[in-house]
This record gives structure tokens, sequence and C-alpha cells, in this order.
């Protein structure tokens, strides 16, 4: 923050400038006694307590609102060439940011859409890449650029699809409209690039400022952290997988998950803000045995809790069970787990879900070790999850479920009520999405 100061001196150098870290926010309170900290501090200021001009800006704290430029300091791939889930690996530096995480938190990153997307969606609707448009923020940018940095081109919604009929007035796409199930369906795997170039959809927009205001803003991608701040002070990691399908004849990618992948690299700048995460948290006492079940990217914020745990040098026994399809292609973190196995400070179980006729997942291994697992919860063990919301999160909480009701010769109630305790205990946390 800037702090100027109206008065002047009374041999008429110029004012004082004061520079306040960026992260630093007056109290209110504080405010009013600017005059005075500004007489004490420059005792030969003139300063007529009444005539006093004040001004000041201030700088809000990064945040969600307020995002913080981190540098990037390398993107590389955490899975290998060939893999069926091409994972990627992403440090940011956050020096200079005022910002801080703990263990367990997420990053929210703002992305940028595609440049070639955008250069075929204006050309599709025929507009000028340089027209003049309101960004989000108000202020005026490139139609391009206003794509790329601002506004939601891929997200097909309800509400954008309506905008655009009320220009397109397609029948075709007034009947979908109308239907919840269509609706549902055509959206699927489209976007409005999909519109632009369909004839029966077709809209043709008085100009570029017309089309962006059917536009909803661009919003940020939470990816949970995949370091530990007392590990690497100054940088956050995130462990992303790229999202890549094709549907209807083209090839797309997610938005930010391939804005990580492709489009950024070492030195770029990419706006992100920490998202406090208080219901995953590591236990207090660090000699807590954990149990973290991690399949896919859900690996992120374990690789967090290692790494903490280490840095801590926390007594505490660590068990990951990890999954992903192929052993030859897919294990991840591998050069960081192997030594955390070998001096038998982790318990490591992949399920490696593709390399044989049938899936083996992680609550298959669960279940396999499930007389060892209930010992550990007996111990006091905290448990954690991460990863797919959909399927695994509720599969793995059966499992679980199962092996409370097993081991400690609990009915179906008893288990849920066991599993309750715990998570009342903050022994049974999730970060499921
Ligand atoms: C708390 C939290 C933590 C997270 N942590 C991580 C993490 O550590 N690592 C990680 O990789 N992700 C994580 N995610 C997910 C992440 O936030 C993003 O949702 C993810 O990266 C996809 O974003 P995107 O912008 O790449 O894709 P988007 O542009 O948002 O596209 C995704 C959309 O594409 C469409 N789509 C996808 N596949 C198909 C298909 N086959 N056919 C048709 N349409 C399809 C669907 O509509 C889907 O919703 C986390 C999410 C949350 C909420
Ligand atoms: N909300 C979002 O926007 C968003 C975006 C991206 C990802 N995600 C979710 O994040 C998850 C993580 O993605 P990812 O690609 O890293 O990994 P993933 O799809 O979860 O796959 C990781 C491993 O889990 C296995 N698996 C599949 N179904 C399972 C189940 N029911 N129980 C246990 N394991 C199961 C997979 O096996 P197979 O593949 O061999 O079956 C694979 O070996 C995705 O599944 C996705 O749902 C959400």
């Amino acid at each position: 923050m800037l702090l100027l100061c109206g008065g002047f001196f009374k041999d008429s150098t110029p004012p004082p400038l004061a520079f306040i870290p960026p992260h630093y926010q007056i109290p209110p309170t504080q405010k009013r006694l600017l005059p005075r900290f500004f007489s004490d501090s420059f005792p030969d200021l003139h300063l007529p307590p009444i005539t006093l001009q004040l001004k000041y800006t201030t700088m809000e704290p990064y945040s969600m609102k307020n995002p913080f430029p981190a540098t990037v300091l390398g993107v590389r791939p955490v899975t290998k060439p060939g893999s069926a889930k091409e994972t990627i690996h992403v440090d940011y530096s956050l020096e200079g940011s005022g910002l801080s995480y703990t263990t367990g938190d997420a990053l929210g990153v703002i992305p940028r859409n595609d440049p070639a997307l955008v250069d075929q969606l204006i050309e599709a609707l025929g507009l000028d890449p340089a027209a003049e448009v309101p960004t989000t923020d108000g202020t005026p940018a490139p139609l391009r650029d206003a794509l790329i940095n601002c506004y939601d081109i891929t997200g097909l919604k309800k509400g954008t699809l309506t905008k655009w009929n009320a220009v397109a007035q397609s029948d075709k796409l007034a009947a979908i409209l109308e239907n919840k199930d269509e609706l549902k369906n055509f959206v699927w795997g489209r976007d409005l690039l999909d519109l632009a170039t369909c004839p029966d959809c077709k809209a043709c927009f008085p100009d570029a400022a017309a089309f962006v205001a059917i536009l909803p803003k661009l919003t940020p991608r939470l990816y949970s952290i995949a370091s530990s701040p007392d590990a690497v002070p100054g940088q956050v990691s995130l462990c992303v997988g790229a999202v890549r399908y094709t549907s209807h004849d083209r090839q797309r990618g997610g938005v930010c998950s391939t804005f990580m992948a492709d489009r950024i690299q070492a030195g770029d700048k990419v706006k992100v803000f920490v998202h406090c995460n208080k219901n995953f948290r590591l236990p207090e006492d660090g000699s807590t045995p954990i149990i973290m079940v991690g399949p896919g990217t859900g690996i992120a914020p374990f690789r967090a809790f290692w790494q903490q745990r280490i840095a801590d040098n926390a007594s505490g026994p660590m068990w990951l069970f990890f999954g992903n399809p192929y052993k030859a292609t897919d294990s991840c973190y591998e050069d960081e787990l192997a030594p955390l196995v070998e001096s038998g400070k982790l318990k490591l179980s992949v399920a490696w879900s593709r390399d044989q006729a049938y899936k083996i997942y992680v609550q298959n291994l669960m279940e396999q070790a499930g007389e060892e697992i209930w010992q550990w919860l007996e111990n006091g063990a905290a448990f954690y999850m991460c990863g797919d919301a959909n399927r695994m999160a509720k599969d793995v909480e059966k499992e679980l479920l199962a092996i409370i009701s097993k081991y400690g010769n609990r009915s179906e109630e008893e288990a849920a009520a066991y599993l309750a305790d715990m998570k009342a205990a903050k022994r049974y946390q999730k970060d499921v999405y």
C-alpha cells in the first residue's frame, strides 16, 4: 500500500510517502490515528490538524477476489507417456504474496481459455477479434483477450443457451430448452463453438459486446495442495489430471487442467488463491497413525501429508492406498514413496486396476487388509479419503463400514455409529470432488 500524506514540509520538500507491506491492512480505528502517526514520524512536517488531507489507497490482501499472480516454477509429467490418465505436477512460487497455507488446503487457479478455441469461435461468429468489449470487471478489452481471460465459453448451461436462443430464435433449441432430459443430453459434451457452427442453432450477434453479454464469467478451479509449506516454504504444488475427451467429432479439453498441462511453462504468471479446508487436517498429535486412501489425483493432498510428517519428524505410522490403471505408466511420486516405504515410515498398498482381466480397486485391497486396518483404527488411526466423489468415495466408505462391522463385531447401525464417532473426533475426513 502506498500512503500519501497531503501535508507539506516547512522547507517545501515533497510530502512523505510511507510504504506498507501489500498484505497489511490498517484497522479502521487506526485510520483515524494516521495524522498523529505522520506528525510523530515527521516532526518537521507542517500539519495543521484541521486542514491536513490524507489520501490512502488500500491494497487488499490476496484472496479469491484479488488472486495473486504466482510464478510457475515448473510443470512436469507425473504419469508416463501413453498413460490413460495424463497427470501433471505443477509448482508455483508464492514469494511476495503474503499468502500462507496449511497442509490439507486447496489452491484456487484462475484459468485461461485455449486461444485456438477462442479463434475458432470468433471466426465462426464472424466477429472482429479486436473489437472492444467489456470484461467481467467492467474494464474494456479486445474481444479475443476477453474470451481468453474472462468468459466461460465451454460450460454450456441452460442460462447461456436461453440467452443464445433469444438471438438465434431456433425452433430446435427452443424445443430442447423445454425438455429437461433433452437439454441435459444436448449440453453434455458441447460448447459454444458447437452452437456457432450448427446450421440450426446459429445466432447473428449485432456486435461483439452483444455476444459477451450472454456469457458467464470464467470461474476458478480448486486443486488439493500437494505440498507442505514447511517442506517447501514459499511454494505450492499441485497434482492435476488433464481432462481430455472427444465429443461430437471434436477433441476437447477441460479449461483449467489443459491450461496447466498444455499452456503454461516456467516463468509464466498464473493467478491463484488459497482456499482453506479446515475439514482436511492432519491430527495435531504427530504420533497418531494415519490411513490415506487416494486413487488417481486423490494422491495430491497425501503428498502434502507425508511431506508435513517428515518436516515435523513425526513418529506416527502412515498407510497409503493408491490406485491407477497400469503399473507400467501410472505410478505417481514413486521416487518419493520408495524411500519412505524402505525406511518403514509408510506402508503402501497399490491397486493397479487394469493390469489383469478383472478390476482391482483400493477398496479390494482394504478388504484384504481388513483386520490390520481395524487394528490401526483401534489404535486411534485417523482415516482420510481423497479423489472421485461419485463412485470411489461411496465404495471406499462402504468397505470401511464392512471392516468395522466384521472385525469390530458390530451391526450395520453400530458400524455407522462408530464411523460417526470417528467423524466427530475428526478421525474420518474426506476431500472428494
Ligand atoms: C476441493 C477440490 C479439490 C480438487 N483437487 C483436484 C486435484 O488435486 N487434482 C485434480 O486434477 N483435480 C482436482 N479437482 C478437480 C478440479 O477442480 C477441476 O474440476 C478439474 O481439473 C477439471 O477442471 P477443468 O477446468 O480442466 O475442466 P472443465 O472445463 O471444468 O471441464 C470439465 C467438464 O467437462 C465435461 N466433460 C468431461 N469429460 C467429458 C466427456 N468424456 N464427455 C463429455 N463431457 C465431458 C463435463 O461437463 C465436466 O464437468 C478438485 C476439485 C475440488 C472441488
Ligand atoms: N468434479 C470435477 O470436475 C472433476 C474433474 C476431474 C476429475 N474429477 C474426478 O476426480 C477423479 C480423479 O480422477 P483421476 O483421473 O485422477 O482418477 P480416477 O478416475 O479416480 O482413477 C483412479 C483409479 O481409480 C480407479 N477407480 C475407478 N472407479 C473406482 C471406484 N469405484 N472405486 C475405487 N477406484 C476406482 C480407476 O480405475 P479404472 O479407471 O480402471 O476403472 C483408476 O485405477 C475422477 O474420477 C473424477 O471423477 C472430477
